[in-house]
């Protein structure tokens, strides 16, 4: 794995409601400072696929629990081009569809299925011995706790749904932003590791800010963070 000259591994923990850049922002971070990218929300819906695919009913929390632990779920994590797999097949496009998005609120509530999940993204961060971005919604706060940096973007409502009709190719507004205040809502309010800010994260209010602004603004606290192990041999302090 590619890293910068002169630097150690970083974990990197990016959390926040949907529609906040955190996906673009993450990929572009771990991209310019050679890091790798896990997009854990990708997972929920890659579990949250299978089981639409193999028709277990998703409303039933038991019926989910049941069979947690029987997906095998493959993350690729090259911010150039992230993959995922669910026993073997690309699931790539299939998780975005609108069924998925409606549906992984309920899924990711299940604690067994948090528990399979949360252990697959220890085991992966643990292993990307150059450092790696990590995005998704309780990564500061259950995942990775002892994350080097927590960041937390936040975005008004209707900034958050304008950007998500934008990438849903001229879905409307309106109801956009109503789906993404519900599933907020749910992804909030539940009871084992929701949505939340950790007291230790640094809060991105990107309301009014560029994608280039957040990824620049993000990219600074990472270095500022690294502190003087940035410096290559013979710019060291005292030299
Ligand atoms: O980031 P996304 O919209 O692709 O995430 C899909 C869902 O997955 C989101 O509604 C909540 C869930 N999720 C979660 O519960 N915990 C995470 N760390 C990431 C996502």
């Amino acid at each position: 794995m590619e890293t910068v000259a002169g630097t150690t591994a970083v974990i990197v923990a990016i959390d926040g409601p949907s529609g906040t850049g955190k996906s673009s922002t993450s990929k572009a971070v771990a991209a310019q400072l050679g890091l790798r990218y896990l997009d854990t929300g990708a997972q929920y819906r890659a579990i949250t696929w299978w089981m639409v695919h193999h028709g277990v009913d998703v409303t039933d929390p038991a019926a989910v629990a049941a069979v947690a632990d029987k997906p095998e779920i493959v993350s690729g994590t090259d911010p150039a081009a992230p993959t995922i797999t669910v026993d073997g097949t690309d699931v790539s496009a299939p998780i975005r569809t609108p069924e998925v998005t409606a549906k992984v609120s309920a899924v990711s509530a299940v604690p067994e299925v948090r528990t399979r999940i949360t252990e697959l993204q220890r085991s992966i961060a643990a292993s990307a011995a150059g450092g790696i971005v990590v995005e998704g919604r309780d990564i500061g706060t259950t995942v990775l706790p002892d994350a080097d940096l927590k960041i937390f973007l936040t975005a008004s409502p209707e900034a958050r749904a304008a950007r998500r009709s934008g990438e849903l190719k001229g879905a409307d507004v309106k109801a956009t932003q109503e789906a993404l205040v519900k599933r907020d809502a749910a992804d909030s309010s539940r009871k084992t590791s929701p949505l939340a800010k950790a007291a230790d994260a640094v809060e991105v209010d990107t309301t009014d800010l560029t994608l280039q602004q957040v990824i620049e603004c993000v990219v600074t606290l990472v270095q500022d963070r690294r502190g003087p192990q940035v410096l290559v041999d013979g710019e060291r302090a005292g030299r």
